[in-house]
């Protein structure tokens, strides 16, 4: 049966090309150091795992959850930590939602507001799922180039008239992924005062908010003011607590706006497994010191990559956010030269940036996340491998 022209329409989600690659590689026996795709090689917390098992002991939890924005326990506790964390006050009756993660509220932002014709306005490079999912529901998303000479933030202003005029999503996602920038208050307000004027509302995903380097951790837009009224904000229990399989998140802020993608939602799937939320609740509550711990170590790996990479004259910053190293290609390639090469010749795993749109061209992307006894080591085994290529840089 040949499949939907809005499906047809569309380049293949860009990890399948990657796992395709991968999977060809380890069939023919490779020593591969996978630098692909974001997802925790730590653990998650011992509190999720035990409040989950006691969670299924203690029931009833096989049912439905029926309430329409999840259970109160997990709801409060995003409440109690959002308002410790960001200082916003969020009611948990409304303002806050649980999601399967933060892909598919993302998602079904687009399915909520997007009608034939309007825009969404998205990063790039970026998530693809801002995109593909306006473009799924027949709208137009608008590419806002984050350059690296204005720190990854769109340049507003730059937007023409007609397409703010048509607008109404701002997908923002800080700290951003591929590039590992992180937005400043300003710009949130910025960005309010923008909404405001053209009628649109913020989708801002925070899935790596908790992934940070330095002393400052990144704001919420939602402590900005106006932010409650103009923005919902995506979050993520994924990357913060190594729980990607778990599929847990809620999405919070503009009363109005959760209700939009809550709608949405109840047409196309159901409240999370209560026992997970439960245990959510719990993972809120006391995963502080776990979170502290996931920092440090992707820290201490970031420093090692950049560090590496630059003592093999690869002039790559690193990031304040994140476990994503955005490093240039090497002189006279493409992204997806640059990969391929890396991948072929030094049997390493990165993502080209042109994956994340026309403006990740000219980047290629590491994850920090990846799977071995002592990652470090293996980090610098890559910088061996790679330095043998003799590419030139800058
Ligand atoms: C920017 C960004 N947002 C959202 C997600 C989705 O995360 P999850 O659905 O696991 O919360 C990802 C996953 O890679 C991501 O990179």
């Amino acid at each position: 049966m040949e499949q939907a022209q809005r499906l047809q329409a569309i380049p293949p989600y860009p990890f399948a090309e990657i796992a395709r690659l991968k999977d060809r590689a380890l069939a023919e026996g490779w020593d591969l150091i996978d630098f692909g795709i974001g997802d925790p090689d730590l653990p998650p917390p011992e509190c999720a795992k035990q409040a989950l098992a006691s969670a299924i002991e203690v029931g009833p939890m096989n049912n439905y959850d029926e309430s329409s924005y999840g259970l109160p326990a997990f709801l409060e506790s995003v409440s109690t930590w959002f308002g410790e964390r960001f200082g916003v006050d969020l009611d948990p009756k409304g303002e806050v939602k649980v999601t399967i993660g933060s892909k598919e509220a993302l998602a079904k932002a687009a399915w909520a507001y997007i009608d034939t014709g309007d825009v969404s306005l998205v990063p790039t490079p970026g998530y693809g799922v801002y995109t593909f999912n306006t473009q799924f529901a027949g709208g137009e998303a608008y590419a806002m180039p984050l350059l690296p000479e204005a720190g990854y933030l769109p340049d507003l202003d730059a937007i023409p008239e007609d397409i703010a005029g048509r607008a109404k999503l701002l997908y923002l996602n800080y700290p951003h992924n591929p590039t590992g920038a992180v937005a400043t208050e300003e710009f949130f307000k910025r960005a309010i005062e923008f909404a405001e004027k053209h009628d649109i509302l913020i989708c801002n995903d925070a899935a790596y908010s908790e992934l940070y380097y330095g002393h400052e951790a990144p704001p919420s837009i939602l402590a900005v003011d106006g932010g409650m009224e103009r923005a919902i904000e995506f979050h993520s229990f994924s990357k913060t607590y190594c729980m990607t399989g778990w599929r847990l998140g809620w999405v919070c802020g503009s009363r109005d706006g959760v209700a939009g993608v809550s709608r949405m939602k109840s047409y196309v799937d159901s409240n999370v497994f209560p026992a997970l939320q439960q245990a959510g609740a719990v993972t809120l509550a006391r995963g502080g010191d776990h979170a502290r711990m996931v920092r440090d170590v992707y820290q201490s790996r970031r420093d090692t990559l950049v560090e590496g990479l630059r003592s093999i004259g690869w002039p790559v910053d690193p990031p304040q956010g994140t476990f994503f190293v955005w490093a240039p290609s090497p002189k006279g390639m493409t992204s997806a030269d640059a990969s391929a090469r890396i991948l072929s010749e030094a049997h390493v795993i990165t993502i080209p940036g042109s994956s994340y749109g026309e403006y990740g061209e000219g980047f290629i992307r590491f994850s920090l996340t990846l799977r071995a006894d002592d990652v470090e080591a293996r980090i610098a085994e890559a910088i061996a491998r790679i330095s043998r290529l003799g590419l030139s840089f800058g």
